[in-house]
């Protein structure tokens, strides 16, 4: 049995959403908005300029086109500078084991991020070449919830939607893998991704005897 298993990047593979926390913070900060973990975990799997818009909506905010521009690129300035020193080992626990795994039984993987960060990523974590697909930010024109960045990961896997298997530690990702018919797996707290069907606090949670389950039907 052949399954396609998506993951999303940002706090799932990677520990890079503790990056976007604080560069987003920094940036509402610098406005004079407030920027709690609460806020931030709307902003999680949302696009970047989605996420701006958010937090000039929270703190009843207008700017012009140039300075929400400007304010874009600072965002992501900060963000670089955090990962420019990253290696592989930001990778998030047995993750790599994970992807081991599926490689062995010869499951279908892709990547199905928002970031447009996310190749230069993935290199510098040397996952790049884990992937058969990898859909991100620069290929999707509807934002998380909207289903888009999976629907073309399928798509590039040659796998139907209910044959999909989704890694998600964002609300937005999870209601995008519903939405898109996929299973959904949270990865984080269940109490906030309690959309998900099923949800682990990390991969050394996941069993497996669980993944196994999903390649041969028992899991649906
Ligand atoms: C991911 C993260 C978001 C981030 C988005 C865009 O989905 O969870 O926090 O805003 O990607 O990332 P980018 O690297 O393009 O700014
Ligand atoms: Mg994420």
């Amino acid at each position: 049995n052949k399954k396609g298993f998506i993951f999303d990047l940002d706090g799932v593979i990677v520990d890079t959403a503790k990056y976007h926390f604080l560069a987003w913070r920094k940036l509402a900060n610098g406005l004079g908005i407030d920027f709690t973990h609460e806020e931030n975990e709307q902003l999680k799997g949302v696009s970047r300029v989605r996420s701006l818009e958010k937090i000039l909506e929270w703190g009843g905010k207008t700017l012009s086109q140039d300075e929400f521009t400007s304010l874009m690129a600072k965002k992501n300035e900060e963000y670089l500078s955090y990962i420019s020193t990253m290696d592989a080992s930001e990778i998030l626990p047995h993750v790599s084991k994970v992807l081991e795994f599926l490689e062995e039984k010869h499951q279908a993987v892709a990547l199905g991020s928002a970031s447009k960060n996310a190749r230069p990523i993935l290199e510098k974590v040397s996952l790049l070449e884990k992937f058969n697909a990898i859909v991100d930010g620069n290929d999707v024109s509807k934002a998380k919830p909207d289903p888009e960045v999976f629907l073309i990961g399928a798509k590039l896997l040659n796998m139907q939607p209910q044959d999909c298997i989704v890694f998600e530690d964002s609300v937005a990702g999870v209601k995008a893998a519903n939405t898109a018919n996929m299973i959904s797996i949270g990865i984080g707290e269940k109490d906030v991704l309690h959309e998900a069907d099923y949800v682990f606090k990390d991969f050394t949670e996941m069993s497996q005897e669980f993944v196994e389950a999903i390649i041969s039907n028992k899991v649906t």
